[in-house]
């Protein structure tokens, strides 16, 4: 069995979990998998009643799980930065979710706003515990004319070895090919170290080809050939921007899905859309599931089960090719319910 700490969290977050948790349902019965569930009303709501959002031993609730399943986080008047510290960053963080995983694919009957994407099909592997998102810092003489913010970037042989063996081991499954995302030219002392140790790793994996590219033209890469990628391997802060480049190639923010991952599957590891609670549209049962579902695929795949996942991202692809299921932001018309019931019964 395999238990899951289920997150809805604010805005459409239930809305999508919801979802989600009806095709994982008809997915588990279909193979015999044994999911069980466990929900948290961890959010804003919470942090407006209660003042936090999460629990103090929030982070030991989590630790028995095998995997955390999340909607999404915020809501006006509760500042993002609360949010996000207050709940997503201590959970990648104590549970070493170093793996931030960022699939992108243009699927038939999705349009991207780029005429050339067609036959997109990559993964952004982020790096999420060090590098330029490091609390090592200050600043100094606040409020004179010197005044001055220090930051340090921090890569350590440890994180980038396991994120460059992490990004080699996922091509070999697939199309063989890694881009490592650099910018040694310009940055002289954690760069070139970057492209040292992923050099050094890349020898043990004769088999996969790699190539580096400096940051400034890959981001005009995405946009000129999406197509020409397999597994892009990058830092935190150069992950971060080109994941949310790729997914903005990809079509629609509402189909795209992440992972945080420990690989070694000594903690959690972390599932959610990409997405966030969508005020706009909340409450009003149109929000896009897709993300979501194909979020939990990625947990089905985490967990030990492959085929079903295969299956769940068959049935997404399914849906998205017939114009009666796609949901507003894709142009269509569909509810969250009736994408839903269409994806259920492809799997049933
Ligand atoms: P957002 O992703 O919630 O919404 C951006 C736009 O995309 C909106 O017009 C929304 O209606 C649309 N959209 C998003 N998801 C959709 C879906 N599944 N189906 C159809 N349309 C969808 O980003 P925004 O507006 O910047 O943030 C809203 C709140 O969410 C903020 O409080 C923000 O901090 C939080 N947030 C949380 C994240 C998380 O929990 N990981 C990630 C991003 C934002
Ligand atoms: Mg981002």
């Amino acid at each position: 069995m395999s238990t899951i700490a289920v997150i809805p969290g604010d805005g459409i977050g239930p809305e999508v979990i919801t979802s989600a948790r009806a095709v994982l349902d008809a997915v588990a019965a279909k193979h015999a998998i044994d999911l069980s569930y466990t929900e948290f009303d961890w959010s804003c709501e919470r942090y407006a009643k209660e003042g936090t959002m999460m629990p103090d031993d929030g982070i030991e609730t989590l630790r028995g799980f095998d995997a955390v399943f999340l909607g999404a986080v915020g809501w006006p008047g509760v500042p993002d930065h609360v949010s996000l510290w207050g709940l997503l960053i201590p959970i990648r963080r104590a549970f070493r979710q170093y793996v931030n995983l960022r699939p992108i694919k243009v699927f038939k009957g999705v349009s991207s706003p780029l005429r050339s994407a067609t036959d997109v099909d990559f993964v952004v592997v982020r790096e999420n515990v060090e590098g330029e998102y490091s609390e090592i810092g200050g600043r100094m003489n606040r409020g004179f004319p010197d005044e001055m913010a220090v930051q340090e970037s921090i890569f350590t042989r440890v994180g980038v070895s396991r994120i460059a063996d992490y990004a080699l081991e996922l091509a070999r499954t697939r199309r063989g090919y890694v881009t490592s995302a650099t910018k040694s030219n310009g940055i002289v002392h954690t760069l070139p170290f970057w492209d040292e140790v992923v050099a050094e790793r890349a020898a043990q994996f004769p088999d996969v080809r790699v190539d580096q590219e400096h940051i400034d033209a890959l981001a005009a890469k995405f946009v000129l050939q999406p197509q020409r990628f397999d597994v892009v391997v990058a830092s935190n802060l150069f992950g971060d921007i080109l994941s949310d480049l790729a997914a903005a190639v990809a079509g629609s923010i509402g189909i795209a899905p992440s992972a945080n991952l420990d690989p070694t599957k000594t903690y959690p590891s972390m599932f959610e859309p990409v997405h966030g609670s969508a005020p706009d549209i909340a409450g009003k049962g149109v929000a896009n599931p897709v993300g979501a579902v194909w979020s939990a695929a990625m947990m089905l795949k985490h967990l030990g089960h492959p085929q079903a996942a295969a299956e769940v991202v068959a049935a997404m692809e399914a849906t998205l090719a017939q114009p009666e299921t796609r949901t507003a932001d894709l142009g269509g018309s569909a509810s969250t319910t009736e994408v839903t019931d269409a994806l259920v019964a492809q799997l049933s």
